[in-house]
């Protein structure tokens, strides 16, 4: 199979899964995906040395991968990752929203982990490979289900030494992932962080890096804790300025009409729902700002109402209501309100990525 993919000069192999879903298991889990749990016949392999450049692109059986104990990334952490999805359609085709953005995001969190770049343009080859060989693993476009899809890019050299891997392996796999909100849209609560910060001036926060995720996990440890859904992390120095979410970027929707996101501070993720949240914002000719945003504005915001809506990015939830904020000793919140301005970002960001309104600003992207 050579790629079919916009420029791509990625040489991609086909060796079909000797072993394949059977239809009524598919079915079974479609009615009941859940989310990260089954995986489809076949995943996406390519290797990459300082010698070869990138090469064995393949497509391959979804397979354990066998690992030496001294394999790099299992010590030191040099991994990154991409998260999206597959969209069905109405007619049947499906779609990925962006990838080229992924794509680069992938390059810089590659510069950021010393990882060797995948171009932008093998990256989406890569994807639509992946989706087209298991392309029935895609759920029927209702209830919002969608197949997420996951690439990934890890020293994969057995070696015992902090440098720079001279074996680097790039792997896509995907699983069929259900309506994050199965009984509907409902208003998150978050906990404040405030012993624990994600990431510090001149570190990892802006790379999509399984390191940033680790170092989240006892803060959310904390929210569960104390009855929260998701946890907020502060800026590094002042413990001061709103960062984002353990796995969303925010915004903040005012009484004046303005709607606000903490800026990209190199600390925090550029989310792609993010930005295109702001552009879908200024085709509305709504008054977007991003700036600092200070847990003060947050809390004193909501108390006083200027703050009229809060709510939470990404791709897993697309656009997530924030009910409460809680810290040691209070909480402001709205309670279980979805406020307009959250319904209407929502409806118009999925009524793109599920092909029922028109793609004015040329996001989406036809795999099959
Ligand atoms: C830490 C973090 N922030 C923000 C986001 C939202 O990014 P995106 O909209 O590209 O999914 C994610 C999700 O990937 C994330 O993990």
């Amino acid at each position: 199979m050579d790629s079919a993919s916009g420029d791509s000069s990625l040489k991609i192999e086909f060796s079909p899964a000797a072993r394949r879903v059977d239809g009524a298991r598919l079915a079974e889990i479609h009615a009941n995906p859940g989310f990260g749990l089954h995986f489809t016949d076949h995943m996406f392999v390519a290797e990459w040395t300082p010698e070869k450049g990138w090469h064995e692109a393949r497509v391959t059986e979804y397979a354990p991968i066998p690992m030496d104990p001294a394999t790099a990334v299992l010590h030191y952490a040099q991994e990154i990752f991409e998260g999206m999805k597959a969209y069905r359609h109405g007619d049947g085709s499906v779609w990925t929203f962006r990838p080229e953005e992924n794509g680069a995001r992938m390059v810089r969190s590659a510069r950021r982990l010393a990882l060797p770049e995948l171009p932008v343009e093998d990256f989406v080859a890569s994807v639509d490979a992946l989706i087209r060989v298991d392309e029935h693993w895609v759920p029927e476009s209702a209830g919002e289900k969608s197949l997420y899809v996951r690439p990934f890019m890890f020293a994969s050299e057995k070696f015992l030494g902090v440098r720079p891997a001279r074996h680097v392996t790039y792997m896509v796999i995907a699983s069929p992932a259900g309506a994050y909100f199965a009984k509907g849209v409902h208003p998150v609560s978050i906990w404040l962080s405030e012993d624990y910060t994600r990431a510090g001036v001149g570190g990892m926060g802006a790379a999509k890096t399984g390191g940033n995720y680790a170092s989240s996990l006892v803060a959310q440890q904390e929210a569960t804790e104390n009855g929260c859904d998701q946890v907020v992390f502060l800026d590094a120095v002042e413990r001061r300025w709103v960062e984002e979410l353990g796995g969303m970027n925010l915004y903040f929707v005012h009484d004046d009409g303005s709607i606000v996101t903490p800026e990209l501070s190199g600390t925090i993720l550029e989310g792609i729902t993010r930005s295109s949240i702001i552009e879908l914002c200024r085709q509305q000719g709504w008054k977007i700002e991003e700036r600092k945003v200070s847990v003060d504005e947050w809390r004193e915001g909501v108390a006083s109402g200027r703050i009229t809506e809060v709510f939470a990015c990404g791709t897993a939830a697309v656009v997530t209501p924030v009910g409460t904020l809680k810290w040691r000793g209070g909480e402001v919140g709205s309670g279980e309100v979805t406020g307009p301005v959250t319904k209407q970002v929502r409806q118009a960001l999925v009524d793109i990525q599920y092909g029922r309104a028109e793609d004015t600003f040329g996001w989406m992207h036809r795999v099959v």
